[in-house]
């Protein structure tokens, strides 16, 4: 799923380049360096900047959390996962002594054994309040955990009695919400945004959150509260670019934020081990990999109200994060003091292992600079003097031993200059800051319109003369559209694409719906449209199309007087002929095996009652059947007959 959900978005790049101009967002989403520059909320933190607190060489100002998703506990697949996450809870936990932990939704699997099917397991919610109980984390400190996507597969309502989360869940709470973080040195707003479905499809018509006007106003008034505290951050499952939400849209939402961590993409299953970037106001968006297949995780700290974060491995010890001078790539001048960052007096260095950390080994730009003192807990310090490094880029390189013999090395860039920010791949950007669900409805549209005007057109226009491939091309659309049953039976199966619905069955057990491309009604609810676009158009670019085309080529074969056996008997042209039919008995198989897919996710009666699945199987095969037995076709062009001469 998440594979094919990678290769889309690598084939909606392309598109993209196409589209971009229609939407306006993309044009300050793809430039993020340049955008770094416009003021934002939080303004005046230039000032704020170069005032106190400065990070000196004591164990103030900071506290640090930790952010985990992606869980996936599954009563089918790779039984490590629960054993492995109990011991996340009580090892990890303990060593790192994190002020809270942000668990970003799909805590279970709630897929059937072939994880195709989806259900939700209440054994699987045991096990995960289990670990809960047994480790006693929430004694230890604040868990935050959230549903995702996975967590409202096959659920009606909240109040349904397999809407698990209310029961075996930490938070228990659904719907978006605000924490606030207090300590003596300030308070760090926390905002969750709750995007998951209500009701909750089965996969995969559930891959896309959506939130309404309400829940838009909901979190703007978190927004607003949160503009008391001294830093705020924003948590969710769903990146921004699966998220469908009210313009001016969540990104916008979340402008005063410094950063907006989530899961989901699980890194598109290895495609992009990196996946973070900044929205158009300066937002830092940071995906965070798996736990469910990589056992990631991750550390964030604010230090003097500077974010810094590690992406890190479980039980990959020793974990480091240097939280001053912080990481170049990720400042966020809108709303950091960076100022700070001038007048520190000492690196500092958050260094976390289960055995004593024996050495902290720092040398800026190649060059060695001394070893850093413990400062009381997990906080390492060393002297230095950032006037020595007031432009330019450079380059901070910490090495942490502990005494059972293990070392970790991290590298990182920092600046003192605020302009000098590095941008962000494109195409990270590209997956994280793109709304897809526009990006796909214009294409699935454009491909609609094209897919039917050709269709419309060749039916009412003169037959083009001449010999070229092109207007052989022309000829051959001629004959499927003049051709009542081709044309008939084409037109009506594109227009059921388009606004028909494309099955009707239970989309959430014992309540049924029916899917369109425009969007799923369940029992009275509409959901709308975001993955059934990107669907649509895989359906028309594998089926509805190439299935067009392989008529036109099968009729303009009769048309010149060929038959089943003849055609292949030509010389010269057999392996291109067998080429073609292989190519069609491809996409074919395709089709069967979305009916397949459909009969799996959705049941019998969504298979026996979808136009765009089974019964297009059914219609092709017989559109294919009559093409290559009914008498060879004519065509008449103002009452005279065109002939292949
Ligand atoms: C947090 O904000 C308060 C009030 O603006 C300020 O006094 C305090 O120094 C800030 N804390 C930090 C760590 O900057
Ligand atoms: C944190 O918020 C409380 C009110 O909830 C306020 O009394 C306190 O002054 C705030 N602390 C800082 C450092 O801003
Ligand atoms: C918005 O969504 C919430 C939660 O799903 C629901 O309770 C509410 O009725 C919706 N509001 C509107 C106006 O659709």
């Amino acid at each position: 799923m998440l594979r094919l959900f990678g290769a889309l978005v690598l084939l909606g790049l392309a598109l993209a380049c196409i589209t971009s101009w229609v939407l306006d967002s993309y044009n300050t989403a793809w430039h993020p360096k340049r955008s770094v520059h416009q003021p934002t909320a939080g303004d005046g933190a230039e000032s704020t900047g170069s005032s106190p607190p400065f990070p000196g060489g004591e164990l103030d100002n900071i506290f640090w959390f930790i952010q985990v998703s992606d869980i996936h506990i599954s009563r089918f697949h790779d039984p490590r996962r629960i054993p492995d996450f109990e011991k996340f809870c009580t090892d990890t936990i303990e060593v790192i002594k994190p002020a809270l932990v942000l668990v970003t939704g799909d805590l279970t699997d709630a897929k059937t054994e072939n994880k195709v099917g989806s259900l939700q397991h209440e054994v699987e919610w045991q096990a995960y309040h289990n670990i809960l109980k047994k480790s006693r984390v929430m004694e230890r400190t604040r868990w935050i955990d959230i549903r995702g996507n996975h967590d409202a597969f096959n659920i009606m309502s909240l109040d349904s009695v397999n809407n698990y989360y209310r029961k075996y869940s930490a938070n228990q709470k659904v719907g978006s919400f605000h924490y606030v973080h207090k300590t003596p040195f300030g308070n760090y707003s926390f905002v969750c945004m709750d995007a998951t479905l209500t009701p909750g499809p089965k996969r995969p018509y559930n891959f896309f959150g959506i939130l309404n006007r309400t829940q838009m106003d909901l979190l703007d008034t978190f927004r607003v509260e949160s503009l008391e505290s001294n830093q705020s951050i924003w948590f969710g499952h769903y990146t921004t670019s699966t998220v469908v939400s009210p313009s001016p849209g969540v990104r916008d939402m979340m402008r005063s934020a410094v950063a907006y961590v989530c899961g989901h993409l699980h890194t598109l299953g290895g495609l992009m081990p990196v996946l973070h970037s900044r929205h158009p106001k300066g937002t830092l968006e940071l995906e965070l990999g798996d736990w469910m297949d990589n056992r990631r995780y991750r550390v964030l700290a604010f230090d003097h109200d500077l974010l810094s974060f590690s992406d890190l491995s479980f039980e990959k010890w020793p974990a480091v994060l240097i939280t001053n001078p912080k990481n170049a790539q990720y400042l966020h001048p809108g709303v950091e003091p960076l100022a700070r960052i001038r007048r520190s007096t000492h690196i500092r260095i958050l260094a976390f292992s289960e055995a004593l950390i024996t050495a902290v080994h720092v040398s800026i730009d190649g060059e060695p600079h001394g070893k850093g003192r413990s400062a009381g807990g997990p906080l390492y310090v060393l002297l230095w003097d950032p006037s020595l490094y007031l432009t330019g880029l450079h380059t901070i390189r910490v090495k942490v031993e502990d005494s059972a013999g293990r070392s970790t090395v991290r590298e990182q860039h920092f600046t003192l200059e605020d302009s000098l920010t590095p941008s962000f791949g494109f195409v990270q950007s590209f997956i994280l800051l793109t709304d897809h669900y526009i990006l796909s409805r214009v294409a699935f549209v454009f491909m609609m319109l094209l897919n039917v005007g050709v269709l419309l057109a060749c039916r009412f226009l003169r037959v083009p003369s001449g010999r070229g491939l092109t207007s052989q091309a022309c000829v051959s659309l001629h004959l499927v559209s003049k051709m009542d049953a081709f044309f008939y039976s084409l037109l009506f199966f594109n227009l059921c694409t388009a606004v028909g619905p494309w099955f009707i069955g239970e989309l959430i057990d014992g309540h049924s719906g029916a899917c369109f491309a425009f969007g799923v009604f369940i029992d009275g609810h509409f959901l709308e449209g975001s993955l059934t676009y990107v669907v649509g158009v895989v359906q028309l670019l594998f089926f509805n199309m190439p299935l067009t085309a392989y008529l036109c080529w099968s009729l303009h074969q009769r048309w010149r007087g060929m038959t089943f056996r003849s055609h292949f008997l030509r010389p010269g042209c057999r392996w291109r002929t067998l080429g073609l039919h292989i190519f069609m008995l491809l996409l074919l198989t395709w089709q069967a095996h979305s009916c397949y897919f459909l009969l799996q996710t959705y049941g019998h009666v969504a298979f026996f009652l979808s136009p765009v699945r089974t019964w297009a199987l059914v219609l092709s095969l017989l559109l294919v059947y009559r093409a290559w037995t009914s008498p060879a076709p004519l065509i008449h062009d103002n009452g005279k007959r065109v002939s292949p001469s």
